[in-house]
């Protein structure tokens, strides 16, 4: 009765990796227990993230080498994995389930940068015009949310007037507002395959200095002006003070994402029985509703969920 926070399935986004082909799964040791998808396959996962009560599923494409370019065009390609797959589960799922679609070039391009690299600096202007395209060409494939995590400054705005333009006055924008810098993003980056391309550059540029909070605030502040709906704070445990002051300070709905390195501590730790699993996941999802987060991005989605049903 006076329990002050709670969770169900819906307050969870479940991100999926994406290859090409059929009927193929392949696991990420980084990430026991995460597999990279074929289209078919998200699909059926999404069904069963809908049954679950899931909130919504977030796609990550991992992009043949082959298809990669300097100026990542792909990722304004109708045909390219992410619109595949937003299809596919718009098919099997109706409006059951959400499907958030991530704006960035980082899957698309060679150097693994998330916006265009120009004499070694990533160009804000200029990567927010192939953003724009990006959003939209999403949101033709049936996007409900676009999830814009490339952190160029302005980009929020100038994502908004071109869905609207485009005639997706529905669509709503979850804004990773507040990403930083992490090395808790390692084996995201070996599950999309950009580690390689990143090689030893990093995001320091675009992305925050973890010692940062005020610059959090300004940043919200941008995005929601900018037209932000939901805005985001990534990594989550470690940054529960940030959620919290976005939650205190601002009336839109915070997000949190509990990103790859965190998932790979908590499933190794369990693997070697150092902690107990069920325990500490559905512990970490109180703490992210305690510190005010209305959404919770997390590999343990489906897992949750299950949990939740049993
Ligand atoms: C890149 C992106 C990243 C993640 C989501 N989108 C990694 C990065 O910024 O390099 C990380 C998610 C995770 O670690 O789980 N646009």
């Amino acid at each position: 009765m006076v329990q002050e926070t709670r969770f169900v399935a819906a307050n969870l986004i479940w991100p999926i990796f994406v290859i090409e082909g059929t009927n193929r799964r392949e696991p990420i040791h980084s990430m026991p227990g995460v597999e990279r998808l074929t289209v078919d396959l998200a699909a059926l996962a999404a069904e069963e993230a809908a049954n679950l009560g899931i909130g919504a599923i977030a796609i990550f494409p991992v992009t043949p080498q082959e298809k990669k370019t300097e100026d990542g065009r792909h990722a304004c390609d109708s045909k390219n994995l992410i619109c595949e797959t937003t299809r596919a589960i718009a098919a099997k799922t109706g409006n059951r389930i959400g499907i958030v679609c991530d704006v960035a070039l980082d899957p698309y391009t060679s150097h693994g940068q998330d916006g265009l690299l120009r004499d070694g600096y990533v160009v804000n202007d200029e990567t927010i015009a192939v953003l724009c395209e990006q959003a939209v060409n999403q949101a033709k494939a049936g996007a409900t949310l676009i999830a814009p995590s490339d952190m160029m400054d302005g980009r929020i705005g100038a994502i908004r007037d071109a869905l609207d333009e485009s005639g997706f006055q529905h669509i709503g924008i979850m804004s990773y507002a507040a990403k930083y810098a992490s090395s808790f993003y390692g084996p995201f980056r070996d599950a999309v395959g950009s580690a390689k391309n990143l090689a030893s550059g990093d995001k320091k540029t675009y992305q925050m200095n973890p010692a940062n909070s005020e610059e959090a605030i300004r940043e919200v502040e941008l995005d929601i002006s900018e037209g932000a709906d939901i805005v985001m704070v990534k990594p989550g445990m470690p940054y529960l003070d940030i959620v919290r002051r976005l939650h205190d300070s601002f009336p839109v709905p915070v997000a949190v994402y509990q990103v790859s390195g965190e998932y790979a501590m908590l499933k190794f730790a369990s693997q070697a029985n150092a902690l107990n699993e069920q325990s500490v996941v559905m512990e970490s999802m109180l703490a992210f509703r305690r510190a005010g987060a209305s959404a919770i991005l997390t590999y343990y989605a489906k897992q949750v969920g299950q949990w939740l049903a049993e």
